[in-house]
């Protein structure tokens, strides 16, 4: 039987609105993004060109996607892209896929940069590039120094320096927080993982990698060390946190003499973030 746009789009819109609620989805949208993923067409060609027939190859990939998406698999991974900050970042399940609180990073490193006139900085834990990537197309001086614990991440990090900012000055190394090597960081940013080991995470998170999302029993291992690594360093740090972290983050920061610490919340009044310089 031949389908048309029309038709494999009602049929998919039945499908995901039986897991809308659970999976937190809307259903014409994420059917729109699935079908003109397949068919490589915008979303406005599905609506004016909604009668035209869809081939017997599209029509099985279609809905082995939207089978897969009402099993929970979040669409960036079945689509392998990500909006972040106006760029569209590659992504697959080695990496975090991009948080829009993140872009709050972004401003408040961006702020830091022009206020000190950074140039040097370090990102601990690049995964797909976001905010490296991100701010080196915002401070073309500035020189990117990055690592991430995952092979597999840098990747995928590699992947997007070369199609969205293949002139940026970002170094790469595949290990664990910061190679001594690296001298004269100014600034280190980093959205660790600070998930707790025993956390109960919902399954959405299940596909994303647990080296990203698990910061040990308490979620602080990778903060603390990098509140260790910026003050031996001399650094500005500004870090990513989990909403419930920041009583005992105060109480470290202030233990290791930490300057003008400063938290901030995301969109929805959580606590997600601190800057502090030593
Ligand atoms: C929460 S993800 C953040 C990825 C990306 N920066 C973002 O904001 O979307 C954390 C990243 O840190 C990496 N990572 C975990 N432990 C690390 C360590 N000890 N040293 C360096 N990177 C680490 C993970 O592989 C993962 O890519």
């Amino acid at each position: 039987m031949t389908h048309t746009i029309d038709t494999l789009l009602d049929s998919a819109i039945l499908k995901l609105s039986q897991v809308a609620e659970s999976l937190q989805l809307k259903p014409r949208f994420e059917s729109e993004i699935l079908l003109s993923f397949v068919l490589q067409v915008s979303r406005v060609y599905l609506h004016t060109h909604n009668k035209q027939n869809v081939n017997l190859t599209q029509t099985e990939h279609f809905l082995a996607l939207v089978d897969e998406r009402t099993k929970g698999k979040p669409i960036e991974y079945i689509t392998q892209s990500a909006s972040f900050y106006e760029h569209t970042f590659y992504v697959n399940d080695s990496v975090l896929i991009p948080r829009p609180e993140s872009e709050i990073l972004i401003q408040k490193a961006s702020e830091i940069i022009t206020r000190h006139n950074i140039e040097s900085i370090a990102e601990v834990g690049i995964g797909s590039g976001i905010l490296s990537i991100t701010l080196s197309l915002l401070h073309p001086q500035c020189r990117f120094f990055a690592t991430d614990i995952s092979q597999k991440a840098l990747e995928v990090t590699q992947k997007n320096i070369h199609s969205l900012a293949p002139d940026s000055n970002i170094t790469l190394k595949h290990c664990s927080l910061l190679p001594s090597s690296w001298q004269d960081i100014e600034l280190i940013i980093s959205n660790p993982p600070y998930i707790c080991d025993d956390y109960p995470i919902s399954q959405p998170l299940t596909y994303e990698p647990n080296i990203a999302l698990f910061g040990g029993k308490d979620g602080l291992d990778i903060l603390k060390a990098l509140i260790v690594e910026a003050k031996n360093r001399k650094a500005f740090l500004l870090c990513e946190i989990g909403y419930d972290q920041k009583n005992a983050l105060t109480h470290f920061l202030e233990q290791h003499n930490a300057k003008a610490i400063h938290f901030y919340k995301d969109l929805s009044g959580l606590d997600r973030g601190f800057w502090c310089r030593f």
